[in-house]
């Protein structure tokens, strides 16, 4: 059996190889490295495969929370509502420009946003609610995007983890994460879900002038060159990356697949394991699995947990050791320890497990084991 890695970008790569190094060789014959044919191409592609209007290519996932942040034309005191047990992106690119971050509980279940949270954390200021599809799996976007109707708030969907899924809304219509807010925006980190071989990102809407708007920030502020109608930034995707993702983007589904049946492994071999808590689907969502992430029982040392896991060959994952709001960066804003106890809790015992596209059943059979071993004498 193979080492067993958290992501395996490197067998992954060989299987599609000759496909990848002729459109990077079609790239460097062509020296078409800034803003080349790639980009447009796979900007156009990516737009058809989630089904959304305007994507637009950018340098990583959190510039596209940055571009869209900006292109809203916040005044200077607005608040944006976001989720504390989360990546970093979205709370450090809003703070980051001046706004304020204003945390809200996650839900224990499926990890996201607790909607029914939302409205308390409203104020006159509040501008945006940045929706997060944490680990696959999209957040209440019924909910958000009717509380967002109510007061007149923007909603930007963070879809980082979470390309490809499919939300099912209470009207039956069916649409892909990050297209169902005025903005969407992801990341295309190797270990993506959709990754590169370096950072890139976009940014999806249906809104023909914000679209323009952000097209506009992402390239220094300019529509013609050396003419600059706005501040903006130098946020492009590499051409060389958009090659390797347009290559990829035809095996998404085939890769997203492949996460659910590992994931699909794991969830029948511990269904029923009194000391941990599966990943709870959504009915209303597909689940991408970007992570598989469990609950460990509150009396389990997770430490020594993923110790004895490594000294068998198995790597796990802590994501996130601490949420947000009782991180060193955001104390000005005044958060204490036990106000958001949910995230609190799900940061003191959430555990993921290696999953990818590359496992075997016997790499995941040999994780399970191990795992129900030690978890027997925890
Ligand atoms: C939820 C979420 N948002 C944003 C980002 C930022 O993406 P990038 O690393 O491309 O800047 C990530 C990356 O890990 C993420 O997980």
């Amino acid at each position: 059996m193979q080492n067993i890695q958290m992501v395996d970008l490197f067998t992954q790569y060989q299987k599609i190889k000759s496909e990848i190094d002729n459109a990077m060789q079609k790239v460097i014959e062509k020296s078409a490295f800034i803003n080349g044919y790639a980009v447009k191409e796979f900007g156009e592609n990516l737009a058809k495969y989630v089904g959304t209007k305007h994507v637009i290519p950018c340098a990583n996932g959190t510039d596209a929370l940055q571009i869209a942040f900006s292109a809203l034309d916040l005044p200077k005191d607005a608040e944006f509502i976001v989720p504390s047990f989360n990546y970093v992106a979205a709370v450090e690119v809003g703070a980051f420009l001046g706004y304020k971050p204003v945390f809200v509980e996650s839900l224990e279940d499926f990890y996201n946003i607790d909607t029914t949270k939302i409205e308390q954390a409203i104020t006159p200021k509040t501008k945006v609610i940045v929706a997060v599809h944490l680990f696959g799996q999209c957040a209440d976007m019924d909910a958000i995007m009717e509380i967002a109707k109510k007061h007149n708030l923007y909603v930007i969907e963070d879809t980082a983890q979470a390309i490809g899924a499919k939300y099912i809304t209470k009207n039956g219509e069916i649409h892909s994460a990050g297209t169902m807010a005025h903005i969407g925006t992801t990341s295309f980190f190797p270990s993506k879900n959709l990754g590169c071989m370096g950072d890139g990102g976009a940014i999806f809407t249906n809104d023909d002038e914000l679209a323009k708007k952000m097209r506009c920030i992402a390239n220094h502020g300019q529509e013609i060159k050396y003419t600059y109608k706005m501040v903006g930034i130098n946020s492009r995707l590499d051409t060389l990356q958009a090659s390797i993702l347009d290559v990829k983007l035809k095996y998404l589904d085939n890769y997203i697949e492949a996460r659910q049946k590992c994931a699909d492994f794991y969830d029948n071999f511990f269904r029923n394991n009194a000391k941990i808590q599966i990943p709870v689907r959504n009915p209303q969502s597909t689940h991408v699995f970007h992570q598989y992430t469990l609950t460990l029982n509150e009396n389990i040392d997770r430490n020594d947990l993923q110790k004895k896991l490594q000294e068998k060959g198995i790597p796990t994952m802590i994501y996130y050791p601490s949420p947000l709001h009782l991180q060193e960066a955001y104390q000005y804003l005044g958060w204490k320890k036990s106000t958001l106890p949910i995230a609190e809790k799900l940061s003191e015992n959430v555990l993921s497990l290696p999953i990818h596209t590359e496992m075997s059943e016997e790499m995941l059979g040999y994780i399970c084991e191990n795992l129900r071993e030690i978890l027997a004498n925890a």
